[in-house]
């Protein structure tokens, strides 16, 4: 992990001034995306946009909730993931043309139904697995969740992180 990313990830965290599932969430996801990165021959700069994307792609629902009276819908994020996205990254001092292949990760990774490139559907597998283990979805919702896995690693770690929920 360079300088850069370990200053992003502990601005992300302090951001979340310790709120337990949040800065759990970020700290499994992070960790799953740079696994699932490697694991699948991702080149590096690749692996640098989706480990800071990785970080950041939860980062609008603080904001969504403090300013829309708790609500942090999908479509509210998009809205205001914009700007924060691009403020973490500058002070985090990531090179402008990395903004923008972030950017669209976290905008995405919640749009299962739509084509996507190799590095959204690693984010979106990552955030499953966790989403998965947090959220305890009914057997027909683990079903459809484990359609979007694409990657082998992917499989196996839903299919083993989910073996005691089915
Ligand atoms: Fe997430």
């Amino acid at each position: 992990m360079d300088n850069r990313e370990t200053e992003l990830l502990y601005q992300a965290l302090c951001y979340e001034q310790g709120h337990p599932r949040r800065t759990q969430h970020v700290l499994k996801v992070y960790a799953l995306a740079k696994l699932l990165g490697e694991r699948e021959g991702r080149t590096p700069e690749e692996r640098i946009i989706l480990q800071a994307a990785a970080i950041l792609h939860d980062i609008a629902i603080r904001h969504c909730k403090e300013q829309y009276d708790g609500d942090a819908r999908p479509e509210r994020q998009k809205q205001e993931a914009p700007a924060l996205v691009r403020q973490f990254l500058e002070q985090a001092q990531y090179s402008p043309a990395l903004f923008a292949p972030i950017l669209d990760l976290v905008l995405h990774h919640h749009d299962y139904d739509a084509p996507r490139g190799p590095l959204l559907q690693l984010l979106m597998e990552a955030d499953l697995i966790v989403n998965g283990y947090e959220s305890s979805p009914s057997r027909e919702s683990l079903s459809k969740m484990a359609e979007i896995f694409q990657t082998n690693t992917g499989k196996e770690l839903f299919a083993l992180c989910m073996r005691d929920r089915k």
